[in-house]
């Protein structure tokens, strides 16, 4: 049930330290096997890829999401071949890869908005969904099992489930939705690992408001509808009764919650800092979003419970 988030960037030969982010790395593809083999050795059965593109350039929609020299797209071929029951799911957003860092596309993206006092961006959410689904289609064609949408774009799912009936790719690549992703604080360390800061705005006028009960619940319903396989709540400390709404609001979705990169940062800190230990308190925390409903975990402590699980308490 756990899946380790790893960073892929486009250095073949890079192992690069994220500093908020404690152990964790930027890795290029001809690391992967030194970096992988050995976890999957120790039992690793999943792992979810974000490209972190350096040196490749940006655009307004995101070009490099899905050509042939996107790390992601060479890693899926790679660790196909490399660990053929390794399951691979690819998390696909177009942040990373357009030059105003936003998760969709449109070329006057920084339209303000009249009478929208924060300057949110505006995006085309039927233009982002379309492009959306081409970069889904892409990653199922490199060996995805799992494609993972985390952009929030209004009717997403529908496109990439579309695009992958259409291209014959409909029972060989599921559809995981980032269906209650929150416009959280919990996101830093992950901006810095992947270089998908905004440029301008914020991300609130897609991702949810942390308060947002009742959205939340209609997006799990609507992500449902159009065609997902199984259904994320993201963060997840701060929104247990959200997994717990989507284990019960659809109890034949496997819910799926992500323990995201400010979580496991401030896990990490309080343990530095003597307030707890580490592993009692990722063993918790993991516990808790089992105790709500979630049956697949998101997690950078992936290769500690690899360890702390062969090991006594
Ligand atoms: C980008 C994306 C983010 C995360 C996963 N995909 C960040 C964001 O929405 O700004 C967060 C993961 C983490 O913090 O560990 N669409
Ligand atoms: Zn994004």
């Amino acid at each position: 049930m756990l899946m380790y988030p790893i960073f892929i960037t486009d250095d073949p030969d890079a192992e690069i330290e994220i500093k908020s982010l404690p152990g964790q790395k930027r890795w290029g593809i001809n690391k992967l096997e030194g970096f992988l083999r050995p976890l999957v050795e120790k039992g690793l059965r999943s792992v979810i890829l974000f490209g972190v593109p350096v040196e490749l350039e940006k655009d307004e929609c995101g070009t490099h999401a899905d050509s042939d020299v996107t790390p992601v797209v060479q890693a899926l071929k790679l660790l196909t071949k490399l660990f053929p029951k390794l399951l691979l799911a690819a998390d696909v957003c177009l942040c990373e890869y357009t030059n105003h860092g936003h998760c969709g596309s449109k070329p006057d993206v920084f339209t303000p908005i009249p009478n929208h006092a924060n300057g949110a961006p505006h995006l085309d959410p039927s233009a982002s969904a379309k492009r959306i689904g081409e970069v889904a289609l892409a990653y199922a064609k490199a060996g995805a099992h799992l494609v993972a949408p985390s952009d929030m774009m209004d009717g997403r799912i529908k496109s990439i489930k579309t695009m992958l009936i259409e291209h014959g790719y409909a029972n060989r690549c599921g559809v995981m939705s980032y269906s209650a992703k929150f416009a959280s604080g919990l996101y830093g360390p992950f901006r810095e690992a992947a270089g998908s800061a905004p440029m301008a705005g914020d991300r609130k006028c897609y991702q949810l408001p942390p308060f947002a009960k009742g959205l939340a619940r209609r997006a799990i319903n609507r992500d449902v509808l159009e065609g997902a396989d199984i259904l994320m709540v993201k963060p997840g400390l701060p929104y247990l009764d959200i997994i717990q709404d989507c284990a019960t609001l659809q109890p034949d979705h496997p819910t799926a919650v992500y323990q995201v990169s400010g979580e496991f940062a401030m896990i990490h800190a309080g343990a530095e800092k003597g307030v707890y230990d580490l592993r009692l308190m990722a063993e918790e925390t993991v516990g808790s979003f089992l105790r709500a409903g979630a049956s697949i975990i998101l997690t950078y402590f992936t290769p500690d419970f690899l360890d702390w699980l062969d090991q006594e308490p």
